[in-house]
C-alpha cells in the first residue's frame, strides 16, 4: 500500500497520469441534492416566439417545446411527444429541431444513417459513456425501448434540418467562474474570475434562454488561448500524431457521406467522444475508423481539434 501511495506521489510531481480520470468540465456532474428551481408559476417567454409554457412544462421528458414552429417541419410524434413511460421525446433534450446542447448532442442535419447507427451503438452497448450516473443514462434507456419505426422517423426528421451557427470560441487565459446546472456548465454572473487551465468551459449566452429549450439559444465556448490555430494544424496534416480529418469528415469538416459533420459543433460535446473513441466509450463498426486518430493525442490535443472544430461554420456535407 506504502509503495503505491509514494508512487502516486511521484506521479503527481512529475505531471505523469497513468489511470487518466475523465475530466470534470467535460462531464459536469450536478452537485449532490441538486434540485432545479421550484416553478413559480410564471408564463416563459423566449424572444420573437408567441407561444408560452411554464416551468413544469418544460420540465416534462415527454414535451418538446414548440417555439417557432415556421422555422422547420413538423416534429414527428417520437420527437414531439415521445412515448410513455420510457420513450421520452428527442426534443426535450436536443430541442425542437435538434441543436442540443453542451450536456448532449447537436443533430441537426446528421445523416439518417448515421443516427440509425447510434441508436443501434447505444442499444447493444457498443456506445457508453466514461461517467455513468449522468444525462447519458437516459439516452441508453431510451435507445434501448425505442422501436425501428420511431428510430427511423427521428433519423429523417433530424437529417432533413439545416445547420447552423449557435456557438462562439473565446479564446482567453482568464474566464468567468462557473457552476454546474443540469449537467452542463453556467456562468456564476458575480463578476469573478479564474485561470482557464487545460479546459473547455462552454456556457449559454442566456441561461434562462436555453433552460426554456430555445431553439435559438446561443452558447459561449471559453478556450485557452492557441486552441483553434493547433486544432486547425493537426487537423490539416495530422501533425505526426493523427489522422488528417477532412479526407473523412469532408471538407471544412462539413460531413461527407454517413460520416457525421464537426464543423460549429459543441466543443464540449466533440471533445466528450475523442475521448471516449481513445477510452473505449465507443466501439461501434464505424467507430473503428476513428482508432488511429486518436491513439495518440492527448487532452490538450483533443481540446484544440475540438475547438477548431466548433470554430468553423457549418458548412455543405459532401456526397
Ligand atoms: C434525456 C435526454 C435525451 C433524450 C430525451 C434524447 N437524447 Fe439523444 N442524447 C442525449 C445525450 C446526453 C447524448 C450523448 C451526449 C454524449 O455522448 O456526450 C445523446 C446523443 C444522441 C445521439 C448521438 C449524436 C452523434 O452525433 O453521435 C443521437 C443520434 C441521439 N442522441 C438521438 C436521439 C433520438 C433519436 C432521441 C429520441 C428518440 C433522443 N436522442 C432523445 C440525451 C437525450
Ligand atoms: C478514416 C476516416 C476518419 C478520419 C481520418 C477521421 N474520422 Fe472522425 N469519424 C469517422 C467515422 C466513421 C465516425 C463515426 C464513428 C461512429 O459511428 O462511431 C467519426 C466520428 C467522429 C466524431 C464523433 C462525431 C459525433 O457526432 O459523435 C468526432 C468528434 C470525430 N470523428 C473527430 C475527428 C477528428 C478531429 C479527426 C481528425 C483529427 C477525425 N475525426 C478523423 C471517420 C474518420
Amino acid at each position: 500500500m506504502k509503495r503505491i501511495a509514494v508512487a502516486g506521489v511521484l506521479l503527481a510531481a512529475t505531471g505523469v497520469c497513468l489511470a487518466q480520470t475523465p475530466p470534470e468540465w467535460a462531464y459536469p456532474v450536478n452537485p449532490p441534492g441538486f434540485k432545479p428551481k421550484a416553478d413559480d408559476g410564471r408564463p416563459r417567454h423566449v424572444p420573437s416566439s408567441n407561444a408560452t409554457y411554464t416551468l413544469t412544462q418544460l420540465r416534462d421528458r415527454f414535451i418538446s417545446p414548440l417555439w417557432h414552429p415556421a422555422e422547420h417541419p413538423a416534429q414527428p410524434e417520437v420527437v414531439a411527444r415521445g412515448r410513455k413511460p420510457d420513450v421520452f421525446a428527442c426534443g426535450f433534450c436536443h430541442r425542437a429541431d435538434g441543436p442540443g446542447g453542451p450536456e448532449n448532442a447537436n443533430l441537426m442535419g446528421l445523416p439518417a444513417k448515421y443516427i440509425v447507427q447510434q441508436m443501434a451503438d447505444y442499444k447493444s452497448g457498443a456506445r457508453k459513456t466514461a461517467v455513468p450516473g449522468r444525462n447519458v443514462d437516459l439516452m441508453i434507456s431510451l435507445a434501448k425501448a425505442a422501436t425501428d419505426a420511431e428510430i427511423q422517423a427521428a433519423a429523417a426528421y433530424f437529417a432533413s434540418v439545416r445547420p447552423r451557427a449557435n456557438i462562439r470560441i473565446v479564446e482567453s487565459e482568464i474566464i468567468p467562474r462557473t457552476y454546474v446546472t443540469g449537467w452542463h456548465l453556467a456562468l456564476m454572473d458575480k463578476g469573478e474570475q479564474e485561470a482557464i487551465g487545460q479546459r473547455i468551459v462552454e456556457v449559454p449566452e442566456v441561461l434562462e434562454q436555453f433552460e426554456s429549450r430555445d431553439t435559438h439559444a446561443r452558447f459561449i465556448a471559453y478556450v485557452p488561448p492557441g486552441s483553434v490555430k493547433k486544432g486547425e494544424a493537426l487537423a490539416a496534416t495530422g501533425g505526426g500524431k493523427t489522422v488528417a480529418c477532412a479526407g473523412c469528415h469532408g471538407r471544412a469538416l462539413g460531413g461527407a457521406g454517413d460520416i457525421p459533420a464537426l464543423a460549429g459543433r459543441s466543443p464540449t460535446y466533440l471533445f466528450r467522444q475523442l475521448y471516449e473513441f481513445k477510452h473505449g466509450g465507443r466501439t461501434g463498426v464505424q467507430s473503428q475508423q476513428m482508432k488511429p486518430t486518436v491513439e495518440n493525442l492527448a487532452l490538450e490535443d483533443m481540446i484544440a481539434l475540438a475547438a477548431y472544430a466548433a470554430s468553423l461554420a457549418p458548412a455543405v456535407r459532401e456526397e
